[in-house]
């Protein structure tokens, strides 16, 4: 089953978006990273973006019967979503948690995270090759290769 790595709010804007902060790497350019780091490791990838709360809500509850796991950066959903965390909850699949920016060294209201409480683990901090750091992790975890 192909992983869902999810992009929330905003993350349609790296490039141009605050490249003091993310970087000139787009997310089309991280598309290809994925694709590339996936295909190195005999996994199939669903990529996908969205602005809207709701539509990564109905995602996530889609992955539990279509996924293997979810690489997911809610964005500042991460911050805001309970409903989000249930949807995680719900799903019964391994979640990897990833931010490009390092979220404890902004400011206090990005050091809180709701997914947290759903993943496996986080990464942050590394830009575009956390999505690569999270695909070697999510390798590793129970079921995702059957
Ligand atoms: C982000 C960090 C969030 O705090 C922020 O709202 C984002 C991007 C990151 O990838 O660094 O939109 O998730």
């Amino acid at each position: 089953r192909p992983i869902l790595i999810l992009n929330g709010p905003n993350l349609n804007l790296l490039g141009t978006r605050q490249p003091e902060i993310y970087g000139a790497t787009t997310l089309a350019d991280i598309r290809v990273l994925c694709e590339e780091r996936a295909a190195a490791l005999g996994l199939a990838i669903d990529f996908r973006q969205s602005n809207h709360e709701g539509e990564l809500v109905t995602w996530i509850q889609e992955a539990r019967h279509g996924h293997g796991a979810i690489i997911l950066n809610a964005a500042a959903y991460t911050h805001t979503s309970v409903a989000i965390l249930d949807a995680l909850l719900a799903c019964e699949k391994p979640v990897i948690e990833v931010h490009l920016s390092n979220i404890h060294r902004r400011e206090d209201f990005r050091r809180h995270s709701y997914v947290s409480a759903a993943a496996v683990g986080m990464i942050c901090g590394f830009g575009a090759l956390g999505y690569a750091l999270a695909l070697e992790a999510v390798a590793g975890q129970p079921g995702v290769r059957s």
